[in-house]
């Protein structure tokens, strides 16, 4: 058997993630490998955690990217805060909200569950209704941007109930940071973590996360030692954070990840965090018009819904499967299914970072609108003019 190189297809990303990356980024990470402790890497180093503070809205000296997924950076909140028998209320209005609730679990604590219905925010008169009853609960979980179904919940507010209530705080933005807004010291935030692959647009597997004083209180306070010998943020500081002088060999660092990473932070900084705000809810707005235009209906509610993961309802006898393969096959464009109750019933289509452009806006609804049409679920003709006469009618606005 002879085995050769892999050449990936070239597709245009629009599902929950990855996204579509820079070739700036990707040409980032072909650059010479050195040493994790070489003083030109540590002076990286130094500039990624200025831009991370930067992406963050922070001033948290602690403020790093974790070398995993995102998943690891739940894992490194939950690991260092979480001690057996702390009461933790943890919010579920998807996938990921379960996530964080078994996370406590396995890290011995109990959860106190908040439960909104898929699609819809955090409920924060819910969530102070579980605080009050539980005054002696010391931490509150909950999701920003529920990926599994594009809501969007309050942070400033459930952060400001936590304060309130005298728990610490820990905030899922995989999918929010450098979408959608997000001021971590404003709206205090205590622990946030997130991941490179969504509106960051860099390659997967690192999790940027911040931690402030009135968490690291609590990580110092700890009665018992951090269970992850990977995650304990006391030793992967000693590698991040110089102390007299000097830094500790932890793990060897994914160097051209983090070069990667270094570069998409760049472009962020260089657009400007407002601007890459304003530009998701831009595109949104067009491929909204468009699928609104089509007949096709959004799970979530204006007022809630996040521009960069849009969950889109599969029309009446519709096989939403068939629809996905027909784009990847036909247009090589991939956008996502729906998870847990919302299999089969609904379409995830991403518009995060470099992939939330006009480009692809007007790709994926004309892509979508013909395979549709070919099954007489929809009528031709009706998604890309709304689409350009919303774009039309912004930049008219912008020009007034
Ligand atoms: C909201 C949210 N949290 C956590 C994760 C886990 O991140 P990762 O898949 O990078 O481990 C994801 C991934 O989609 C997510 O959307």
């Amino acid at each position: 058997m002879a085995y050769s190189s892999f050449h990936p297809p070239v597709r245009t990303l629009m599902g929950p993630g990855p996204s579509d990356i820079n070739p700036r980024v990707l040409a980032a990470m072909s650059r010479p490998i050195i040493g994790h402790l070489d003083p030109a890497f540590v002076g990286m180093m130094e500039e990624m955690k200025k831009l991370l503070q930067y992406a963050f809205q922070t001033r948290n000296a602690l403020t790093l990217p974790v070398s995993a997924p995102g998943s690891a950076g739940m894992e490194t909140c939950f690991a260092n805060l979480v001690e057996p028998g702390d009461k933790v209320v943890v919010c579920i209005n998807g996938v990921f909200g379960g996530r964080m609730k078994e996370n406590v679990e396995r890290f011995g604590g109990i959860p106190v569950v908040v439960e909104d219905a898929w699609g819809q925010p955090v409920s924060t008169d819910k969530v102070e209704a579980a605080l009050q009853a539980n005054p002696d609960a010391s931490l509150l979980a909950f999701v920003h941007a529920e990926t599994s179904t594009g809501a969007c919940s309050d942070v400033q507010a459930l952060c400001e109930l936590a304060r309130r209530h005298d728990c610490v705080s820990i905030v899922d933005a995989v999918t929010s940071l450098g979408g959608i807004p997000l001021y971590v010291d404003e709206w205090g935030v205590d622990a946030i973590y997130s991941g490179s692959q969504k509106c960051l647009s860099c390659t997967p597997g690192l999790a940027p996360i911040s931690v402030g004083e009135r968490a690291i209180e609590r990580i110092r306070r700890r009665r018992t030692q951090v269970p992850s010998w990977f995650l304990d943020l006391n030793l992967v500081m000693g590698y991040w954070m110089e102390s007299e002088g000097r830094r500790a060999y932890h793990h060897t660092a994914p160097i051209n990840a983090l070069y990667a990473l270094h570069e998409a932070l760049v472009i962020l900084h260089e657009e400007g965090l407002e601007a890459s705000w304003a530009r998701h809810r831009r595109h949104h707005e067009a491929l909204r018009a468009g699928i609104e235009a089509m007949g096709l209906r959004f799970l979530v509610d204006a007022a809630h819904r996040l521009p960069q993961l849009n969950a889109v309802l599969v029309p009446e006898g519709v096989d939403e499967a068939a629809v996905r393969a027909a784009l990847l096959q036909r247009y090589s464009l991939e956008i996502g299914a729906g998870l847990g109750p919302y299999a089969g019933r609904i379409w995830r289509i991403g518009l995060m970072g470099h992939a939330a452009n006009e480009q692809n806006v007007l790709l994926c609804l004309g892509a979508l609108e013909a395979v549709l049409a070919e099954m007489d679920a929809v009528t031709p003709g009706l998604a890309l003019p709304a689409a350009r006469a919303e774009y039309a009618g912004r930049v008219r606005s912008q020009a007034a």
